[in-house]
């Protein structure tokens, strides 16, 4: 259960569904439903889309499949707001099917709903946080709701971080297998970080060394080179002794900058730093900006995005790699034309992907979004679902909703 990243298992250490039976069996769906919505509408789907392909061929092969979920972090019971009944719509639509609905994911609520329902039907449970033993990992919880199903399935790759009842302790109970999008998300992490073809280039950028600093610890001993970039490459260069004017900039993280740097050389990575930028007064799309180098930010000034140059220089180095992981943007992305640099790299990647060049896997909140914007996510090799748990995966975590499909 407390396998390193290093010794992390490949998809032959886990059961898939081609290892299930499943046909006239209740099987047990973890799926991660934990979509953005709005007044009770979802605003983004891609979640439900990437699990539907799961729960049909489950379906198809003669299940009745019992889906579970989060959705939000509600704390004292149920609330309207975190209900998972305004997922049902947008599921129901991805999968083909009309999908029951309980109102409870445990007891007699749950078990009435999924015995009226046939097999090769769907039936949705209500939301497993509104019970307080779901993020304890009460075992009596696990077992409640371990009882509704004949086989579990762990599709949730994305909340794999959290060891919850939904998550891990009900695996303790039944036999287990990785759905469809957790086999996916573990053979194309395994193939960028656990046997990749080399070089490996890292790209990690967003604001801050504070929140990355195991993840950047992690991967200097396993990628050849890592490109930084975003308010973590001042942090850098401040630590260097460049003067990064107004730009973010922890300067209390200086020493674990330069620690992270002493175990790259030891290790062989080349920390790669920008060598130029495009800065500006105000944080403000369209602000007024200018093209300096690295060392030529100005007092008053703020680098809120990679120059030309930098942009040249990894474009290169992306050309000579043979895997790229990628996570957060390399500026303010959200304002132009401070995305320029983002969408520069996150094409470049993209076409070499595309001629097959490359093998390229890209995850964690902002990221998604950065490699969107860019027109550039739908020809990565992969980009993951998950935000937090791609982030843990990358610190070299164990995670326990994929230790405990361990076979
Ligand atoms: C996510 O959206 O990152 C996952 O669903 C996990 O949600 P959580 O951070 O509330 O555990
Ligand atoms: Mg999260």
């Amino acid at each position: 259960m407390t396998a390193r990243h290093g010794e992390t298992p490949t998809m032959t250490d886990f059961n898939t569904i081609d290892d299930l039976s499943v046909a006239g069996k209740t099987v047990l769906v973890r799926a991660d439903l934990n979509v953005p919505a709005k007044d009770g509408v979802v605003t983004d789907a891609t979640r439900i889309e990437r699990l539907a392909p799961t729960l049909k061929e489950l379906a198809a092969k003669g299940a009745r499949v019992v889906i579970m979920s989060h959705f939000g972090r509600p704390k004292n019971g149920p609330d309207a707001k975190n209900s998972l009944r305004q997922v049902l719509a947008p599921l129901s639509a991805a999968v083909g099917q009309e999908v029951a609905f309980a109102d409870d994911c445990i007891g007699d609520v749950a078990k009435t709903a999924i015995s009226a329902a046939p097999f090769g039907g769907m039936i949705l449970l209500e939301n497993t946080r509104f019970h307080a033993g779901e993020e304890k990992n009460d075992p009596e919880l696990a077992r409640q709701m371990a009882e509704l199903g004949d086989l579990y399935v762990n599709d949730a790759f994305s909340a794999a971080h959290r060891a919850h009842c939904s998550t891990e302790g009900v695996a303790k109970h039944l036999p287990s297998a990785a759905g469809r999008l957790m086999q996916a998300e573990l053979e194309a992490l395994g193939k960028a970080l656990e046997k990749p073809e080399r070089p490996v280039l890292a790209v990690v950028g967003g604001a801050k060394i504070s929140t990355k600093l195991d993840l950047l610890g992690n991967m200097v001993r396993k990628v050849d080179r890592l490109a930084l970039g975003g308010g973590m490459a001042n942090t850098f260069l401040f630590a260097q002794g460049v003067d990064v004017g107004a730009s973010l900039c922890e300067k209390d993280m200086a020493d674990q900058a330069r620690a992270i740097m002493a175990t790259a050389k030891d290790a062989g990575c080349d920390i790669l730093l920008p060598k130029d930028f495009v800065v500006a007064k105000e944080f403000k799309a369209g602000a007024e900006n200018r093209t300096v180098a690295a060392d030529g930010i100005g007092a008053d000034e703020m680098a809120l995005d990679v120059g030309p140059a930098t942009i040249a220089y990894l474009a290169d180095q992306i050309a000579s790699v043979k895997t790229v992981v990628w996570n957060g943007p390399l500026g303010a992305f959200e304002i132009a034309p401070f995305d320029a640099g983002t969408n520069a790299v996150a094409q470049k990647v993209a076409a070499q992907t595309k001629t097959g060049a490359l093998l390229s896997v890209a995850g964690g909140g902002d990221t998604v979004a950065a490699l969107a914007h860019a027109g550039a996510e739908a020809d990565f090799t992969y980009v993951s679902a998950a935000g937090g748990a791609f982030l843990e995966w990358l610190e070299g975590k164990d995670l326990p909703g994929v230790a405990a499909l361990k076979k």
